[in-house]
């Protein structure tokens, strides 16, 4: 065999050990499956997010600019389904100011029974909400929204940094 038609076959071999050494740096190590506390952080921002989507969906439904019962139930579950998380895994401990762009005082881990009792509020009001929304009242809504509203903003004023 000459050289030339040694090297040819040899290419496929080289492109396949790339492909499989790339696919090995796409897929996380088993280790990543304890997330670093940025990542905590960000994946409560990201829940916060989504109760936050889902307020500015019930106030626009409300105003009467946008949506209608879907966009209202949706919001109410997508609250209410972070609301079910447990406070433990939404505020671990060592995710506070300092950590990533974390705007979590201290002072929630500090006042770790008021914060979960807020937390236990939130889950009390979302499961109101998601009630009024199944059946499509109005009103209900209106005042399931401000309740919810309520925990939030004791929540924020408490335990979130303002950010400037
Ligand atoms: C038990 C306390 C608590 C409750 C209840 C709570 N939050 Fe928060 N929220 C926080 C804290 C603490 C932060 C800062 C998180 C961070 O930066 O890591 C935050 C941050 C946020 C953010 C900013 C996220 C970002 O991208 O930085 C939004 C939006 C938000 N919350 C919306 C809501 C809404 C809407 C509700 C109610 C439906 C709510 N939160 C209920 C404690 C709470």
């Amino acid at each position: 065999m000459s050289i030339s038609a040694r090297f040819r076959r040899a290419v496929p071999t080289l492109v396949l050990a790339s492909v499989v050494a790339s696919l090995a740096t796409a897929i996380p190590p088993a280790a990543a499956a304890t997330p670093t506390p940025q990542e905590q952080v960000e994946a409560r921002e990201k829940l916060m997010k989504t109760m936050g989507g889902g307020m500015k969906a019930l106030t626009q439904f409300l105003k009467g600019e946008a949506g209608g019962p879907a966009e209202v139930k949706k919001a109410a579950s997508d609250i209410a389904g972070v609301a079910a998380h447990d406070p433990m895994g939404v505020f671990p401990k060592g995710t506070a100011l300092g950590v990533g762009d974390s705007a979590a005082k201290p002072a929630l881990w500090d006042n770790w029974p008021k914060a979960t009792g807020l937390w236990g509020d939130l889950k009390t009001a979302s499961a109101t909400l998601v009630q009024a929304a199944d059946r499509g009242d109005k009103a209900a809504v209106a005042a399931a929204t401000q309740a919810v509203g309520k925990v939030c903003q004791s929540c924020h004023e408490e335990f979130r940094q303002k950010k400037d």
